[in-house]
């Protein structure tokens, strides 16, 4: 009886310590996964410099073909700034004009590594999800989804909310165009490639981005010419 008493209580330790090494492991393994996602550092952005402005115009066009390599801090700082940072600290006001000063285009920048908002005030990004989502973001234009960044312009629906419905959308499209073009202008500028992609696959965006009444409306993948 002892003895049986004895291997019951050695089972049930052995059960027991086995439970615990496990739950360790894998509190361990997120907490690996989760130190492994590269924060997106932006040091702040040069102002000044660049290319003269009618080069330019000059230099803009669409590259359908990218550099894996990576985009420097300092270029993605600039890229970000340019196509929507604050360019007057006293109000906030943005590089790309936005109807009744909605500033209702938020940029999301897909990495390999993960989903990032960029925050102009404080110029600053935030994870919004790990993992590669560049094959959503680059939709139909396969040959989009191995550039380094791929930025996603979306629609926030809170900062529209004074705008009645029939307007919302012409301006949310409108107001898009323009951030699009100063990334294409800093492209230009820095020679960088660019395409802007209405193929975008708004629907699997929508689910990654955990999007409610936001609204997906372009993508724009950029990276060092190949
Ligand atoms: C709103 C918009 C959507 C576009 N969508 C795509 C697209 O899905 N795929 C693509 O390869 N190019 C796309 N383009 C790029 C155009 O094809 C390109 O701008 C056009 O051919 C003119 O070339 P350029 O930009 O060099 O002047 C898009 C451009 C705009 C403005």
């Amino acid at each position: 009886m002892k003895v049986k008493l004895f291997s019951l209580v050695t089972v049930f330790l052995m059960i027991f310590m086995y439970g615990k090494s496990q739950s360790a492991r894998i509190s361990a393994t997120a907490a690996a996964d989760a130190t492994e996602i590269k924060e997106l550092h932006l040091p702040p952005a040069e102002r000044g410099g660049g290319r003269p402005f009618m080069e330019v115009l000059n230099e803009r066009k669409t590259t359908r073909h990218f550099s894996e390599r990576e985009l420097e801090p300092h270029l993605l700082s600039g890229l970000l700034w340019a196509a929507n940072g604050i360019n007057r600290e006293d109000d906030g006001k943005r590089t790309a004009p936005s109807a009744r000063d909605m500033r209702e285009i938020d940029i999301y920048i897909i990495t390999p590594q993960g989903a990032y908002l960029y925050m102009p005030e404080g110029h600053q990004t935030k994870l919004i999800k790990a993992g590669d989502f560049r094959k959503e973001a680059a939709g139909r234009s396969e040959f989009a989804a191995s550039a380094p960044i791929i930025l996603v312009f979306v629609a926030n629906a809170k900062k529209m909310e004074k705008m009645d419905a029939a307007a919302k959308d012409a301006y949310a499209h409108i107001d898009c165009g323009y951030v699009s073009q100063n990334v294409y202008l800093y492209c230009a500028s820095e020679n960088l490639a660019t395409v802007a992609l209405g193929g975008v696959d708004k629907e699997g965006m929508t689910k990654i981005l955990d999007l409610k009444e936001d609204k997906v409306i372009l993508s724009q993948p950029v990276g060092h010419m190949d």
